[in-house]
């Protein structure tokens, strides 16, 4: 990923000074949402301000180019992956569900780790799919059956790092699903947070797609912008399934001006990464059993409560996290924000857990 990605480099703190980047020490919120891994901060004012500049300079009565090339070749300097290879969309919910209409016919068997990101068996079982799961728990995937269920799918579903699990893909997993013979599509809606990430392992004969999205590490969750890429002969067959224009001018705008700040956005992730550890530390301190995790959020076990208790008790205290007990028995997740969120977030599990 960008380079800035390292350490909170001194760019970034120049960004910070003109007002393009916040840090995590900036002032809060009013409220504590933390249930769905969305950035920590909104996007300073000086961002938004060169978005409205830039769609000033767009004719607003013409459709947006039908290729997005411009846009496209930008992705491509960033991913190093071909241009031809590339196609936006509203986020990757949006290219997942264009990715299962191109490829899965009724019947078509598709392995996934469960649990996962749950529209994935939304949309597969529209598409008629016959879903294969495999489990995920605290300790990791289960990659030997993984992979032995792969031969003779048609696609293999993975998001790494997984979500709600946290849990991250090993490379030899993917290496040993590359050789299945079934289609792979990694999800890697928080790979920023990843220093290893499956871009190193695609190729025009790999059957390897990778989706990414803007509405994590980037921080325009609100906007819906993402995209997918793989084989170019393969995304020749995936242009005829997504419709003419889905992006449209307002949401290009967005998507170029953060690119231009692709390095103040990803100096963030370091901060992200050291206040993940500093709420893990307490949920460990706390007994809280918080599972191993690469990304943005964590899943903890409450032990002298249940799941909806805890949540319960931390929303009546302003918090609110996600409970993940429907999928992960006895679990809650709780997502990283900024230093304030996540003060808020331990001092209200100070009181409830009476300590
Ligand atoms: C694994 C995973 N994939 C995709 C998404 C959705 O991304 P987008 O906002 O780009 O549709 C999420 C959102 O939580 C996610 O966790």
């Amino acid at each position: 990923m960008a380079d800035g990605a390292t350490s909170f480099s001194q760019f970034a703190r120049e960004a910070v000074r003109k007002q393009t980047l916040y840090t995590l020490g900036a002032p809060p919120d009013a409220d504590v949402k933390i249930n769905q891994n969305e950035a920590p901060f909104d996007l300073p004012d000086a961002l938004k301000q060169e978005v409205f500049e830039h769609l000033l300079t767009r004719e607003w009565h013409k459709y947006p180019s039908i290729d997005a090339a411009e846009l496209r070749e930008r992705l491509s300097a960033l991913w190093q992956w071909p241009a031809e290879g590339i196609i936006i969309g509203n986020g990757s919910n949006h290219l997942l569900s264009v990715l299962y209409r191109t490829m899965i016919n009724p019947g078509d068997r598709v392995v996934m780790p469960t649990p996962c990101f749950s529209t994935y068996t939304m949309q597969l079982e529209h598409c008629g799919a016959h879903i294969d799961t495999v489990r995920v728990d605290r300790h990791g995937f289960d990659t030997e059956t993984l992979v032995a269920k792969a031969k003779g799918a048609k696609l293999i579903m993975v998001a790494s790092p997984n979500n709600p699990t946290g849990t991250v893909l090993p490379m030899e997993t993917l290496d040993a699903l590359l050789q299945s013979g079934a289609m792979v599509a990694l999800d890697e809606a928080y790979a920023e947070y990843l220093d290893v990430d499956g871009l190193s392992r695609m190729g025009q004969d790999v059957p390897l797609i990778i989706l990414r999205t803007f509405s994590k590490a980037w921080g325009i969750g609100g906007v819906r912008f993402g995209a997918m890429m793989g084989p170019t002969s393969f995304m020749k067959e995936v242009k005829k399934v997504i419709l003419p224009f889905a992006v449209g001018t307002m949401t290009r705008a967005v998507a170029h001006v953060m690119l231009n700040h692709a390095d103040e956005r990803m100096a963030i992730l370091d901060e992200v990464k050291s206040e993940r550890e500093r709420v893990r530390g307490v949920l460990e301190a706390a007994g809280l059993r918080p599972w191993p995790s690469e990304s943005n959020f964590i899943v903890f076990e409450p032990k002298d409560h249940t799941p909806a208790e805890m949540f319960n008790a931390l929303l009546a205290q302003g918090v609110m996290v996600r409970n993940i007990s429907g999928t992960i028995p006895g679990a809650l997740r709780v997502s990283i924000s900024n230093v304030a969120h996540n003060d808020r977030f331990v001092e209200a599990l100070h009181a409830v857990l009476g300590a």
